[in-house]
């Protein structure tokens, strides 16, 4: 049931995909891959009542699969952006504020990780998925997963500060962090900054280590997604091609939403 309503989030059709069987009997989590791997070898697993003994084999994932005589679905994971509102706690449970889960339909959200945090009165793009190597990777401060941010501030810009920003960096507990790139807009008033450390109030910090309040914060990219025309509170599952970026960004092998372990032929 869970299953189906995912497959049902997605706006393509997965029925005829093909993974591997190892990776089909994998997305179940019915053992570790090196068991599954070693079943098959066994011959003890059956593909449409065939026994089919490569893990390496190509099966649609509406095959009929049984793994020593259990028949077994086919999971299907999910990677999803979010534009959170202000007044949602980036957690998985309420604590202050309601958590951003409250958002998500219960078949995501029952699964779902998040991919990092933003202040509760931050808004927009916020990456959350079931697929924990992911979400780990994209908020490692080795990846260098940029992040754009539109940052309202209570008095315009000035050029000093701007330069000291760009020039010589914010000091957080000795660690000097650079934007990556900013720039001013409306009278000074608004600032489009990106950076990749990903500090605990980072941008709010940058402002208020030189006197500004930033009175609006909105994430409106990570990596190569944008938060595009996405409306407040709305979430959507990334395309296929938006998913095998995103795991390219961060040295993962995109296989069917799977991560691919390799497999010795021998
Ligand atoms: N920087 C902040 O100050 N807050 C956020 O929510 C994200 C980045």
């Amino acid at each position: 049931m869970l299953n189906l309503n995912i497959k049902a989030c997605y706006n393509y059709d997965m029925k005829e995909e093909a993974v591997t069987l190892y990776e089909y009997l994998s997305s179940a989590k019915i053992a570790s891959v090196r068991r599954i791997i070693k079943v098959i070898r066994h011959g003890a697993v059956t593909v449409d009542d065939k026994v089919i003994d490569d893990p390496n084999a190509l099966i649609s994932v509406s095959s009929k699969v049984a793994f020593e005589g259990k028949e077994i679905p086919y999971v299907y994971h999910f990677v999803l952006i979010l534009n959170k509102p202000s007044g949602y706690m980036s957690s998985t449970i309420d604590e202050r504020y309601p958590s951003l889960l409250h958002l998500l339909p219960e078949e995501l959200a029952s699964r779902a990780i998040l991919a990092g945090r933003l202040d509760h009165d931050t808004e927009g793009l916020i990456i959350l998925s079931d697929i924990g190597r992911l979400t780990n990777r994209l908020v490692l401060p080795e990846f260098h997963v940029e992040k754009e941010y539109v940052a309202e501030l209570d008095k315009p810009l000035d050029e000093k500060d701007y330069q000291d920003i760009i020039n010589n960096g914010t000091d957080f507990n000795g660690e000097i962090v650079k934007p990556i790139s900013l720039k001013s807009k409306e009278g000074r008033l608004s600032v489009n900054i990106v950076v990749s450390e990903g500090k605990y109030h980072e941008i709010k910090r940058i402002f208020r280590r030189r006197g500004y309040i930033v009175t609006k914060l909105t994430r409106i990219r990570l990596g190569n997604l944008n938060l595009g025309d996405l409306e407040v509170g709305k979430y959507r599952l990334l395309s296929k091609d938006e998913e095998k970026s995103l795991y390219e960004l961060v040295g993962l092998t995109y296989g069917n939403r799977i991560i691919r372990p390799s497999v010795n032929k021998n």
